[in-house]
């Protein structure tokens, strides 16, 4: 998981302890796609203690050879799914304003659901990483329907 979010710029480089510490105590709103024995794709999630209706969305990745599958939609899906998410209305996550893959990607997922996506800056280049990254943008999808489990 380490080498595959390496592989998949522009998602920040973690540590293998942070990973570890998702693949355990997150294992719950974390998921992971393999074929062949090869891990393919991975989205890292939780649910924000203080915002308990919402599924936010921490990192997706997909190998570069299984892009344009449908694999990260799918790796979404199956998260909302699941009883971890059980009653969340909204989807969060951030977004770099140039990554147009992960724009597509929440614009398609909010399409499918009949709800709407907002932007707004959450981490700012200056105030927040004196310069060394680009802003994230929040992309907040909601209503989502409320899922039966
Ligand atoms: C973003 C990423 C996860 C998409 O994975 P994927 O499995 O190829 O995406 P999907 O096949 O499920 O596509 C979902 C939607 O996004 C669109 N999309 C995906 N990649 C796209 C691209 N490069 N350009 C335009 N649209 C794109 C698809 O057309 C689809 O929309 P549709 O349902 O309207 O047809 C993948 O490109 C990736 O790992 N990128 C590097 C890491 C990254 O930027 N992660 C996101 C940051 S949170």
């Amino acid at each position: 998981m380490t080498a595959l979010i390496a592989a998949s710029p522009p998602l920040d480089i973690n540590s293998a302890y942070c990973n570890l510490l998702q693949c355990t105590d997150f294992s719950d709103t974390c998921v992971l796609a393999e074929r062949g024995g090869e891990l393919l794709g991975w989205i890292s999630a939780y649910r924000p203690p203080a915002a308990p209706d919402t599924l936010f969305i921490w990192q997706v990745a997909v190998a570069p050879a299984a892009r344009g599958e449908g694999l990260a939609m799918r790796m979404l899906e199956e998260l909302r799914g699941r009883p971890a998410f059980a009653g969340t209305r909204v989807l969060t996550t951030t977004v770099t304003a140039d990554n147009t893959a992960s724009w597509s990607l929440f614009e398609a997922f909010a399409r499918r659901h009949g709800a709407t996506l907002e932007r707004s800056p959450r981490f700012e280049r200056q105030a927040h990483f004196a310069g060394a990254h680009d802003t994230e943008w929040e992309a907040r999808i909601a209503p989502l329907p409320t899922q039966s489990q």
